[in-house]
């Protein structure tokens, strides 16, 4: 058995970035049980085989579901949605010499990598309409995810009671939310016609670009050291010439990219890659 895992782990790993740690191979029974009875495989090893074979897209994405880790919520690290209309924005204005009255044709382009269910997505719509309701006419969000299932559910922009009371404050659900008769509370066309869902796998996909704001927040810590430098250095040639790369409290550039200045507003922090870095 111990040789099974270690084959699917290696064909896990190269499809996804994500590295299961001994502690975890546990995991792999239960998050795969149904999907093995459903396909009727008997062994990691029939797994693996259509796995690597990558002929049949459903089955991959299911594994795919399975195996990530989707945790997210509204307003995750709040502080940084506070630097996004405080200080990232305003400086964007400042850069372009724009106004927000006058943006002179330029968009607001935000780029949420591996978005989970849409929270990370939304939240910054819905901060931003509240804000800057002139910039939210011209802001375009692509939110992207490896995971089907995550992406479909993100597009319906439907969340329960639970998921809202996870960081939404009270005047976006007043706001942006219906609740419907199911108890779930579906969020306005206004902030969904901002963001458009797109399945992107950042280990194996051509990276979009032109952005002014990048989000890859919880995703990288789970890739091994070793690949973290292409996907930063990849992510940066996402990014417009000095633009903000923002990723998880609990990861970081240093050690894996080079020639960015690291800024910070309140307990939040980023990255910036100017075209001319000074040093002091
Ligand atoms: C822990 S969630 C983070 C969600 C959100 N960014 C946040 O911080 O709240 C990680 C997400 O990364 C996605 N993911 C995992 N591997 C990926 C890959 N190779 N490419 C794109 N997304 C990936 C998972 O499907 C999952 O939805």
């Amino acid at each position: 058995m111990a040789g099974d895992h270690k084959r699917l782990v290696e064909s896990i790993a190269r499809l996804t970035g994500f590295k299961l740690e001994d502690d975890k191979l546990y995991l792999l029974e239960s998050r795969l049980s149904d999907i093995m009875k459903n396909y009727k495989l008997e062994s990691y090893d029939e797994v693996c085989n259509k796995l690597d074979q990558g002929l049949d897209t459903e089955f991959i994405g299911k594994v795919i579901d399975q195996i990530t880790t989707h945790e997210t919520r509204f307003f995750r690290d709040e502080s940084l949605y506070d630097a996004l209309v405080m200080q990232i924005i305003p400086e964007w204005l400042e850069r372009n010499m724009l106004t927000p009255f006058q943006l002179k044709g330029h968009r607001l382009k935000i780029w949420s990598s591996a978005c989970s269910t849409g929270q990370e997505a939304y939240s910054i719509a819905m901060m931003i309409s509240e804000k800057f309701p002139s910039i939210f006419e011209s802001l375009e969000i692509l939110a992207t995810d490896i995971s089907p299932a995550t992406i479909a559910k993100a597009q319906n922009g439907r969340y329960t009671q639970f998921e809202t009371d996870r960081g939404l404050p009270a005047r976006f659900r007043e706001k942006f939310f219906q609740k419907l008769d199911s108890g779930e509370w579906q969020l306005s066309d206004v902030i969904r016609s901002k963001v458009r869902f797109q399945k992107h796998n950042l280990i194996t996909d051509p990276y979009p670009n032109g952005f002014d704001i990048i989000l890859c927040r919880n995703v990288v810590i789970y890739f091994p050291e070793q690949i973290r430098p292409a996907i930063f250095d990849k992510l940066k040639k996402s990014l417009s010439p000095d633009s903000v790369l923002i990723l998880g409290s609990s990861e970081t550039l240093i050690g894996y990219s080079k020639n960015y200045v690291i800024r910070e507003f309140g307990l939040a922090r980023y990255y910036e890659f100017p075209e001319k870095v000074t040093f002091f």
